[in-house]
Formats: C-alpha cells, structure tokens, sequence
C-alpha cells in the first residue's frame, strides 16, 4: 500500500537543521525570525473565557456555539466591511492549517482536479492538493491558467512570504472568471488584519463579488491576530452551499474545535482593541528590521502587509540565510515558498522587542 505521506515533499523546515545549529551557537543567541509563530501574552480575556467553561463534559457541535458563528460574523462587518453572511455559514476550523491541508479532499477534488496556488505560497496549499490526488499549477495570473479549467483556486492577500495585497480590481476578476466556469475560489485570509502601507480586502466585500457568494469560501485564523496559535483556532465561511457540505464531513470525521477553545475565539473576535494593540507590537518591530535590512544591502520587495518582510541582497536565498545565521539570526530561504523565491528570504516580525533590536544591532556589524 503507498502511504499518503509519500506523494508529499520533504517538510521544508528540515533542511534548516544546519544553519539553525549555526545561529543557536551564537554568543548573543539565537534570533528566530524563521517562522511566523507568535511571542506575545495571550489577553487575560481569552484565556478566562478559555477556562470559563472547562466543565463542560459533553462533546462540542462541530459548527460552534451560535455565539461563536456570530461573533465571526461581527467580527468580518467590523473590521473589513463584509455584509451579507449568514450566521450559519461560518464553520469553526482546528486552526486554518488542517482545513487547508483537507479542504480539497473534504470538497471532493480528486485525480483529474487541478488546484491553483500562488507562484510563491504557504507550502500546505500544495499538500492539501497532494493529498486530495489533485494536481498543482503554479499561477498568479488568469493568462497563465490559458484554457485550462481548473476545480479551485487559492489566493492568499496579503501574501505570505511576499506581503503582497491583491487590489478590488484584481480580485473582482479573479471571481467574475471563475463564477464563469464554475471554479471554487478559497481566500486564505489569515493576515487580513495586518495592512501597513494597503488596505487588504476580503474577497468576501461586497465591491469584490457585487452581493452573490456563489463559489467563495475565506478562510480565517487567529492564531496572528489573537495570540492563539496554541488554541489551534480558525474558521471557514462564505458560500452557505459550501460550508454546508464541509460541515457534514466534517461531522462524519470529528473535526471538531473543543468547547473551551470556542469560547476563546468568541471573546478573541470581539475584541478590537486587543487586535489593535497587536497590530501596534508588530508595526513597531517590522519599521526597526525594515530599517535594519535596508541599511545593510538588503531590498524590500511588496511586504506592503501581513507578517513577513520579503527581503533580498540578490544573491542565492541559501547564501543569505547562512550569511544570517553566521549573525545568529535564522530566516526562511524564499524557496520554500516555491521556485521562484531562489533570491530572497522571509523575515518573520514574530520575534520580542528585545530579539529584534538585537537583530537591528547584528545586522549593522
Ligand atoms: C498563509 C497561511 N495560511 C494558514 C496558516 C495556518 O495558520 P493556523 O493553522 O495557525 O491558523 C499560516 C500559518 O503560518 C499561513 O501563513
């Protein structure tokens, strides 16, 4: 029997091994901007509400508590301008890694299906397809897809690695092109709070899809914009056909969000003002290593939002990253984002205060 596993790449944070070794070994210690995991408190407010109802013996419902559907829903109206969804169709996710890596396969895509991804993407949108059987294509672009019709497109603005924000203009076409043929469109919209010099917008706004959610599914986390990366906490919503359908697979296979965790999401998107006071940590840390990098030969491309700084010296990423670790500072070679990320690296601005300046004061030696 062939294992799943073996149509899979190799995990890219493997080959890491060697220079992470490198950077740990520095006198300083080691700087980690290699992964976007967050560092800062999760609020009281959720972790009380966590706790709240840790008495609940009974299962959950996989499609979370009414409160919990519609605190995503007022959470989506507040701070991006999406009207028009229903309550019931948000779907809570164990974080938006695993709906990723499953939504393919849970939308019934097989052998036969191409999945697009963006040139430069999150690694699991091609594991989801893999698993699914489906194949992948490359393309930002609706010239690249030629004739071709594919079952699902991906988009993810802002970008991760590259921080890129897809304007109304190009997301309205993405979506009149692909409501023509019937193709599924999936946002990953996990850094849609995190705009600096742009204004990220849902594919969900009304200015991108003109009042019908035909075919459109946005995939949210909290894991950036609340500190909930350990919670394990996202949720799916759009076309009520579809999350209906991911709903009932997901019954049948138990993918459900604990109780407690539910709680937690629905006092986390409630509260702005913890967002806001986040999006204020990660604004002063990426302006000192923008600063930082671009002082000292590197170039910043797009980056205009999300968690990432997309930076170059234009020579070979894996030149780059051993450069840094030598300084004790570990990035992600931009080939693991895919082929055409050779000549940068990704600089995540998930470190402290401290790690950063320290990454400031390195980078200027
Ligand atoms: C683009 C993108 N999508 C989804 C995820 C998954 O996040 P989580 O599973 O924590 O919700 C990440 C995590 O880094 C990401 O960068």
């Amino acid at each position: 029997m062939r294992s799943a596993g073996s149509s899979l790449p190799d995990f890219p944070w493997d080959s890491l091994a060697e220079v992470k070794a490198v950077a740990h070994a520095h006198p300083g210690g080691v700087v980690d901007l290699s992964v976007g995991t967050p560092v800062d408190p999760v609020p009281a407010a959720i972790r009380d509400a966590l706790a709240s109802v840790s008495d609940i013996p009974g299962y959950p419902q996989t499609h979370g508590t009414p409160e919990l559907r519609e605190a995503a829903v007022g959470a989506l109206r507040r701070r991006h301008g999406v009207e028009g969804l229903e309550r019931d169709a948000v779907l809570p996710t164990i974080g938006s890694k695993e709906l990723v890596a499953w939504l393919p396969r849970l939308l019934g895509l097989g052998p036969g299906d191409t999945v697009v991804i963006p040139e430069l993407a999150y690694p699991t949108y091609e594991v989801g397809a893999l698993l699914a059987g489906a194949q992948v294509l490359r393309a930002d672009s609706l010239l690249a897809l030629g004739p071709q019709r594919p079952a699902l497109i991906w988009l993810n603005s802002p970008s991760n690695p590259t921080g890129r924000v897809l304007g109304v203009e190009h997301l309205r076409k993405v979506v009149e092109w692909a409501r023509e043929r019937g193709v599924v469109v999936v946002s990953d919209e996990c850094y849609l709070a995190l705009g600096w010099e742009s204004e990220p917008v849902s594919v969900l706004h009304p200015s991108v899809h003109g009042g019908d959610l035909t075919g459109l599914l946005a995939v949210h986390s909290l894991s950036k914009s609340a500190n909930l990366a350990s919670y394990r906490a996202g949720f799916v919503t759009g076309d009520p056909a579809l999350v209906a359908e991911l709903l009932a697979v997901r019954k049948h296979a138990g993918m459900i969000v604990p109780r407690p965790v539910q709680e937690a999401m629905t006092v986390a998107l409630a509260d702005d003002e913890a967002l806001a006071t986040q999006r204020e940590r990660y604004a002063r840390r990426r302006a000192v290593l923008q600063k930082a990098l671009q002082d000292n030969g590197f170039r910043i491309d797009h980056s205009e939002a999300g968690l990432y700084l997309w930076a170059t010296r234009d020579e070979d990423a894996w030149v780059t990253v051993r450069r840094l670790a030598e300084r004790g500072i570990l990035v992600a070679p931009g080939t693991f984002y895919g082929p055409r990320g050779n000549r940068h690296v990704r600089v995540a601005l998930t470190a402290t205060d401290e790690r950063v300046e320290a990454a400031a004061e390195r980078l200027a030696e």
